[in-house]
């Protein structure tokens, strides 16, 4: 099986579970307090890792207390951690999270050691597939995505401007429906598939513009959403490195994602390979 390698980000995901979501200027009480390990980087290498895949994560963290915490579920996997560096000058990425009874959530992250990650640091030699997402400076996607030699995969989450170049080499762009939207159908110019994914709805595969597959989610009982995308993209990206087909890719990624928002906290609910294939 070949190798992933994950370029991306590490945070320690601070999260209060609230009744809803506050509005602009609203407090909102009475909220449950809890700490994870998250990152879109760190969840989707721990989420490829759990689906089987040969993975390693390339990211930085902060010489502060929170490393250790953002650290602690990617220490007891098989993700090889030799590209995680320490960056002296900032702490280690936060994300302040609230997750609402019906399993909406708010994001904002503060990147912290996040920005210290350089064109430099990224290693992706002997990688069969490299995964970015946005939550690192463009210009370590853009170092990524010019050293792969394999299938080079962009969730593009958060959303932000994505160089052409960037967008050209993409084999596999994977956006939800916001993305999609605030990208528009320049996404479709993605030199590979775009994975569309459309929450409780399932997702879409789509080459050159035209869909390819479509996988529909099994009925779940959602708590949080968070790290489904991620689960999703690990899940895709594991998926095709085992051999599986697209359309088989995409319908084992939609089970990862569905199961992932069965339990609170993005790293405590990325399934494992048993687990989704038992549902599948
Ligand atoms: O995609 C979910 C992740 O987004 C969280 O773990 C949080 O850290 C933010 O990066």
């Amino acid at each position: 099986m070949d190798r992933v390698t994950v370029v991306g980000s590490i945070n320690l995901d601070i999260v209060a579970r609230a009744s809803r979501l506050p509005g602009p200027g609203e407090t909102v009480t009475d909220a449950v307090l809890s700490e994870h390990p998250g990152g879109k980087g760190a969840n989707q290498a721990l989420a490829a890792a759990r689906m089987g895949a040969d993975v390693s994560l390339v990211g930085r963290v902060g010489a502060d207390p929170n490393a250790d915490l953002a650290l602690r579920l990617l220490r007891q996997s098989t993700v090889d951690l030799a590209g995680v560096g320490v960056d002296e000058s900032a702490g280690t990425g936060v994300a302040l999270i609230v997750v609402a009874d019906d399993g909406e959530n708010q994001i904002v992250v503060a990147p912290g050691a996040n920005r210290a990650l350089l064109p430099a640091h990224v290693e992706v030699a002997g990688a069969g597939y490299v995964v970015c997402q946005l939550e690192i400076p463009v210009e370590v996607v853009e170092a990524a995505a010019t050293a792969c030699t394999g299938m080079f995969c962009l969730n593009a989450a958060p959303v932000r401007p994505i160089p052409d170049a960037v967008l050209e080499r993409v084999d596999l762009l994977v956006v939800n429906e916001v993305e999609a939207s605030q990208l528009g159908p320049r996404i479709h110019r993605a030199g590979g598939m775009v994975a569309l994914t459309r929450g409780a709805d399932g997702a879409e595969l789509y080459r050159g513009g035209r869909q390819i597959a479509s996988a529909r989610p099994p009925r779940v009982e959602v708590v949080d959403t968070t790290g489904a995308g991620d689960t999703f993209v690990g899940a895709m990206v594991a998926s095709l490195a085992a051999g599986f087909d697209e359309a088989e890719s995409l319908r084992r990624s939609v089970v990862a994602g569905a199961l992932a928002a069965t339990v609170h906290g993005a790293q405590p609910s990325l399934p494992t390979l048993a687990a989704v294939e038992d549902l599948l």
